[in-house]
């Protein structure tokens, strides 16, 4: 008799994703300035750091919000108590007046509408509980971020189906695209409930244009399904082309009654406000049912009395959320600007963007072929030799080789720039190499690597070392 359900032991949580495996490798060895100068630099995690003096500046002058305190007066019991699943009322209006100013206002929120969430995880699991059975599918564009695996799929059982995007396009969503992973579903059995799609998105660093989202809204209008917009990264943008659009100001903008229903967005706390700790995201959607039922599931990832109270407090001052939004936004800017720059120095380019916390890079010419094989190759010189984390293309499922998800906002300015310096020697010497090794041939290039062994990256790139596993070195 099996003691442990499937679930316990079943894969597919994507836990062995060169994602997740990029960060163990990490905290092994985690870059510190003065402790541990040569280790790894964290840029496989898309966490903001860049403007928590703000927040602190905030706490400082109220000290009640996150003193349990209202008007000099302990509120320690009345926090401390059963929390109603429905959320503080104070809170949820905070949190939506909040929701539509960091979308310019274009679009208003009803609180009765929100329910709250540990976090955008939970929120896109719950949405997956609400809108479909197991073995039913929902459609993803490709590139996306790796954690939805576990988030939409493992425990609800819902399979994803990906909407092949490509870099011809911009990575942006075409209808042949959207029509062929339907038709994919379909050939595979799968009952199609929905489009998920994340605007900004991770890992793209971009926004979605008018246009795609009407295409969006159109497919899901004629196959009668649910469209999820995760907009976790909405108070990210910080420049143009185009500001965000939120899908809620087409489905405003078209009028459409009868896919008013089946668009849900997700947000998050996460993201702008730099706070994934805190794990406060949320539901929105215009389903009465849908708002029932998510509420009911939010037993299992409430958000914690007092975090709400604090939150609640730091976010109808008004003061502090427009001063914060757009000085966050300049600092995410000249951050961009820095990485970009950077990248640049070491002839690497990546597809514009202008949002997110993240560039997504292109190295397609520091492959030995055009392959998988051959990414994953790279990023394992990258991890263990130039002691950078970043994450490979093929674990966002992207379907080209020799792309990379790089952050930029969880480190100071000082450690980018000690990335930046890493990289480029090591471009330097690897393009060298690589190129010798293209025009002589196989046999040639090892002995040159073995001639020039002076240099540890030539001394390190003859082919069978490159086979080897990082254990093995
Ligand atoms: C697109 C997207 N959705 C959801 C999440 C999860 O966010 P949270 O920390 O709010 O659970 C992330 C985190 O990186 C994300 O990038």
């Amino acid at each position: 008799m099996k003691l442990l359900s499937r679930k316990a032991t079943c894969n597919s949580h994507g836990q062995d994703s060169s994602y997740f495996s990029g960060w163990e490798e990490y905290e092994k060895n985690p870059f510190h300035e003065i402790r541990n100068p040569k280790g790894i630099i964290q840029m496989g995690l898309a966490e903001n750091q860049l403007s928590f003096d703000f927040l602190e500046s905030w706490l400082s002058k109220n000290p009640d919000a996150a003193g349990f305190k209202r008007d000099g007066e302990s509120i320690f019991r009345e926090l401390a108590l059963f929390q109603d699943y429905h959320g503080l009322p104070a809170f949820k209006k905070a949190f939506v007046e909040y929701m539509a100013e960091i979308r310019g206002n274009k679009v208003s929120f009803n609180p009765s509408h929100l329910v709250l969430t540990a976090g955008a995880t939970s929120a896109n699991e719950t949405l997956m509980f609400c809108l479909a059975e197991p073995g039913e599918a929902f459609l993803l564009p490709t590139p996306y971020y790796p954690g939805f695996d576990r988030d939409l799929k493992w425990r609800t059982g819902v399979e994803i189906v990906p909407i092949q995007c490509t870099s011809s396009d911009g990575f942006q969503i075409t209808e042949a695209a959207l029509v062929a992973a339907y038709q994919d579903a379909q050939n595979r059995n799968l009952r199609v409930k929905g489009v998920l799609v994340t605007n900004p998105s991770n890992p793209l660093g971009t926004t979605m244009t008018r246009n795609e989202l009407n295409l969006l809204i159109s497919f899901i209008e004629s196959k009668g399904i649910h469209l999820i917009s995760d907009e976790i990264y909405a108070g990210t943008v910080f420049s143009s082309p185009s500001d965000f659009v939120s899908v809620m100001e087409i489905l405003k903008a078209r009028n459409c009654e009868n896919v008013w229903k089946r668009v849900h967005l997700v947000s998050s706390l996460s993201k702008d406000l730099g706070l994934p700790g805190f794990r406060v995201g949320a539901i929105y959607s215009n389903d009465d049912i849908v708002v029932a039922a998510a509420t009911k599931m939010s037993s299992f990832g409430l958000v914690s009395s007092q975090t709400q109270y604090l939150l609640s407090a730091m976010l109808s001052d008004k003061k502090f959320t427009n001063k914060y939004i757009s000085e966050n936004q300049k600092r995410l800017r000249q951050r961009h600007k820095m990485l970009v720059s950077g990248l640049e120095k070491a002839e690497i380019k990546c597809l514009k963007s202008n949002a997110g916390l993240f560039c997504w890079v292109d190295m397609r010419h520091l492959l030995r072929s055009n392959t998988f094989e051959s990414e994953m190759e790279l990023w394992k010189r990258i991890v263990y030799d130039v002691k950078l984390n970043i994450s490979p293309g093929s674990s966002c499922h992207c379907t080209e080789p020799g792309w990379f998800r790089v952050c930029f906002a969880n480190m100071s300015e000082e450690t980018l720039e000690l990335a930046m310096q890493r990289l480029r020697a090591f471009v330097t010497e690897y393009s060298t190499v690589l190129g010798q090794s293209r025009s002589n041939g196989h046999s040639q290039s090892r002995k040159n690597s073995r001639r020039r062994s002076l240099t540890k990256w030539v001394f390190r790139l003859s082919f069978d070392d490159c086979n080897r596993q990082p254990d093995e070195r």
